[in-house]
């Protein structure tokens, strides 16, 4: 062992042993300098009794599910205005649009996650999504961004959140396409915490004989990934006020939704949410509701059945409001959340972790799961705020993710979703549209967000008068 090691090493074996994680050198005196010296900074930079007490109680326990006693619907804004509203919602998507004109919203995609369910190899972001010529995911909200800049005459600063694990080829993804023809300056990349992964007896796993396993923290995350990273720093530099949270896997997502972030401005709300109606009580997604005045989500697998099956008088699901995972959220209270240390709790996933068996030192790849990993879900904030909003929207409109590989939420069911939106849009502009047996579109339609990021973009455009059915088609 190098001997400028040794003292170091020799602290963060005390401290280890007294967590039971002492393990984690067993291969210390195989590796060179600079692996040992890596471990050590890994090892001093974690906070072993926090973390000790996590495993103890998501680990070594199976958490009990934590539900509010007595939750209420949440109440949602529709998507169309109720007459006593349309005043209203003509004043907040004015207000929205005011924000983008004075360049104080910023678009803030959370990319940190590992797309283990797709199994594409690469960034999620880089995945080709579009349903004719297969553009990317980041293309895809980069088109969208160009737009919203032509409209309102500010370019919209763009924060990625990235993980440790896909960083270097995101960034080099957007490098390799000019940015998709952003100004690389508006183009903000940052990385997210980690936490270890842990195996089932409690003990952090090797990823390699001298580097901890270690998984994204979870897109609540985010939320300390923002100051920590100086974004919200260089937010302020910029003027930011308002930011608008996505996920990077939804190609209908709007990105940036005057009518969204002017709501949530107008109602001086800190953190808001969009829903969509739930297709049905058990559906895997999670539940908005009210509890002590305080906006929450509920996950489905925490929702008793009782609950996620009560019905309201008129037969409709009581809690019939699913999050889509979008919000808007004031800088403010980032900064504000930051500022008093704020916690979120961690949720537990069950996975496969490869990791190095200590007794041979060789690589195990589990064909099932052995292993914890701790994340924080950023709708965790919401009860943290004392102002929020929840804004229903239309599915398709809206909801086109990509989750899995193949089946429900697959790349083949939103490149449908995205055909039907355009669809939509072109015919309520007077195109016709073919449409199959069960009311979808009977083609497939890609409209770039650079040509339209709603239907009335396309007024004034040159449109067809039909789309031939079975056809492809570029817009
Ligand atoms: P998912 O919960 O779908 O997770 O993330 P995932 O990691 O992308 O996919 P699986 O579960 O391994 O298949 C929802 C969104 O949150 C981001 C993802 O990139 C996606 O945009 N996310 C997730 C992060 O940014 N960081 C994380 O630690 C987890």
């Amino acid at each position: 062992m190098n001997t400028d090691l040794k003292p170091r090493h020799d602290r963060a074996m005390q401290t280890l042993q007294v967590h039971g994680q002492e393990h984690l050198l067993t291969f210390f005196n195989d590796l060179d300098d600079t692996a040992a010296g890596a471990l050590l900074d890994e090892i001093e930079a974690r906070d072993w009794a926090h973390l000790q007490r996590l495993i103890e109680t998501y680990v070594l326990k199976r958490p009990e599910a934590h539900v509010p006693e007595h939750p209420e619907p949440a109440p949602c804004y529709p998507v169309a205005p109720t007459p006593d509203r349309v005043e209203k919602y003509t004043r907040a998507r004015a207000l929205g649009e005011q924000l983008l004109r004075e360049g104080k919203v910023a678009a803030f995609v959370v990319a940190g996650g590992q797309g283990t369910r797709l199994g594409f190899d690469g960034p999620k972001g880089a995945y080709p999504a579009t349903p004719v010529n297969g553009k990317p995911l980041f293309q895809v909200f980069a088109d969208y961004l160009l737009k919203i800049a032509e409209k309102y005459g500010k370019p919209v600063p763009w924060y990625v959140m990235t993980s440790g694990l896909n960083h270097q080829p995101t960034v080099d993804f957007f490098k390799q396409h000019n940015h998709f023809g952003l100004n690389p300056d508006d183009v903000m990349f940052f990385t997210q915490g980690t936490m270890p992964s842990i195996g089932y007896d409690g003990r952090v796993l090797l990823a390699e004989r001298g580097m901890l396993a270690l998984n994204p923290d979870g897109h609540g995350g985010s939320l300390r990934a923002l100051h920590v990273s100086g974004a919200l720093e260089d937010m302020t530099r910029r003027g930011v006020e308002q930011i608008s949270y996505f996920q990077v896997d939804n190609p209908n997502v709007k990105c940036i939704d005057p009518l969204f972030l002017g709501l949530h401005a107008l109602d001086g709300a800190q953190m808001s949410s969009k829903m969509v109606l739930k297709t049905g009580p058990h559906e895997k997604v999670g539940n908005f509701a009210e509890v002590d005045g305080r906006i929450v989500v509920i996950e489905y697998s925490d929702l008793p059945d009782a609950l996620a099956e009560a019905k309201q008088p008129d037969g409709t699901l009581k809690f019939n409001a699913g999050s889509i995972a979008i919000h808007a959220i004031s800088r403010a209270f980032v900064e504000q959340l930051n500022a008093g240390g704020f916690s979120l709790p961690f949720h537990r996933a069950d996975k496969k972790v490869a990791h190095i068996d200590l007794s041979t030192g060789q690589r195990i790849e589990p064909t099932e799961p052995n292993a914890v990993k701790l994340e924080a879900f950023v709708f965790d904030a919401l009860p943290l705020a004392e102002k929020s909003i929840v804004l229903q929207t239309d599915r398709v409109e809206e909801f086109a993710p990509i989750k899995n590989a193949t089946g429900v939420d697959s790349a083949e069911t939103s490149r449908r979703l995205q055909s039907e939106r355009a669809a939509r849009w072109l015919e309520a502009k007077g195109v016709t549209i073919p449409r199959c047996k069960d009311g979808m579109v009977d083609a497939h339609i890609e409209l770039s967000h650079r040509t339209a990021v709603e239907a009335d973009d396309l007024d004034n455009l040159e449109l067809p008068d039909r789309i031939e059915p079975g056809s492809e088609r570029v817009l």
